[in-house]
């Protein structure tokens, strides 16, 4: 016996008892810190991961299982285990440290014990407002869409420009626009867009009697035509071909992208409020109102004030929706 407790020490330099006491925190502490260190490492996020707690609980418990299996693999093993623990007892260590520590061990188990059964007063989890408007600025309120509703100047040098045949769209889609000119040859550049009210323009502007809301109806077409192909670039991936919030991103999001054809969203909010919050995204949420982990981008650093209106008139259009009309004072 003398032997193997020598032995023990030899090998550690401590003992069977503490050595046993060291593997127990190596262990938590390699749970508890060293993993979501190591976590936060691998996968470059700037929090760590922790191990959840039932995961913890249920290491431990192994642990304890093999260390005592360990320690009752032979009388030798348990009574070297043991003999700190009845020398201690027997006030070997002192009287006055044995009587502290038979004081603070049931002291602490009872604290833990109470901690865990004590009803807690929880506050209840927050609700999630849709349109915060705290940080709203009032100016974009009244704002209307300048391309759903065009100016008679600017319908008339549309139809200039479409009778030169030098109707200009936005740069993302000049290029496949010229591709299928090529490939085509159509008799007017307009022909892209071969809806009926482009048709009826195209077949106006021929026989050279074009009627204002023809004109109207046919720019309204072009600019639509432009903010589907914005939409397409930069919303789609999140809000989704159908704009049911249901892009091919949008799983990855704990809060989901919202679904424009619901009747709670962008229905309900006059088009300055939309156009605010496209060009503010996620970050330009009212700070009373996070953590919000909002994806949303924050447009006004990518998409000009122009894209971002042609964006619109297209995500109502799409969702079917009209906006709310601003309450005049
Ligand atoms: C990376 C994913 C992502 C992309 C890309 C994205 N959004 Fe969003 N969007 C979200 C999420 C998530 C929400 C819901 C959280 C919130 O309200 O901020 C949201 C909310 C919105 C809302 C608020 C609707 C409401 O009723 O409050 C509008 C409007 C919107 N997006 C428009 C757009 C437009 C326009 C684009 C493209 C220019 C776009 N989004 C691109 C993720 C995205």
């Amino acid at each position: 016996m003398r032997e193997a407790e020598t032995m023990a020490k030899r090998k550690f330099g401590i003992g069977r008892f503490w050595s046993i006491v060291l593997t127990l925190l190596i262990i938590y502490g390699l749970i508890k810190w060293v993993i979501p260190a190591a976590s936060r490492y691998i996968t470059t996020l700037p929090f760590p991961l922790p191990v959840p707690g039932t995961l913890t609980f249920m290491y431990m418990v192994l642990t304890l299982i093999s260390l005592f299996m360990l320690v009752t693999f032979s009388d030798t093993h348990m009574n070297e285990f043991l003999r700190p623990v009845k020398k201690f007892l027997r006030g070997g260590y002192g009287k006055i440290p044995r009587a502290v520590i038979l004081v603070i061990i049931p002291v602490v188990v009872g604290w833990q014990v109470y901690d865990v059964t004590v009803p807690k007063v929880e506050l209840p989890s927050s609700l999630r407002i849709q349109h915060p408007s705290s940080n709203f600025p009032k100016k974009f309120e009244p704002l209307a869409n300048p391309f759903s509703n065009p100016s008679e100047a600017d319908v008339t040098a549309f139809v200039e420009e479409a009778k030169d045949g030098e109707v200009t769209f936005i740069p993302q889609v000049t290029a496949d626009i010229e591709r299928w000119e090529e490939e085509i040859g159509p008799d007017h550049v307009l022909e892209f867009i071969p809806t009926a009210p482009m048709k009826k323009f195209l077949a106006e502007l021929v026989d050279d009697k074009v009627a204002p809301e023809t004109a109207k109806a046919a720019l309204l077409e072009k600019n639509l035509f432009e903010g589907r192909a914005l939409y397409a670039m930069n919303c789609r991936p999140c809000h989704g071909d159908s704009v049911a919030g249901d892009g091919p991103m949008a799983d990855g999001f704990k809060l989901r992208p919202i679904n424009f054809t619901d009747n709670g969203t962008i229905e309900t909010i006059v088009e300055g409020y939309t156009f605010w919050r496209v060009a503010n995204g996620g970050p330009g949420l009212p700070t009373e109102a996070t953590p919000w982990d909002s994806a949303m981008p924050e447009w006004k650093l990518s998409l000009t004030e122009e894209e971002r209106w042609k964006i619109i008139l297209a995500e109502y259009d799409l969702a079917q929706k009209t906006p709310r009309i601003p309450e005049s004072h």
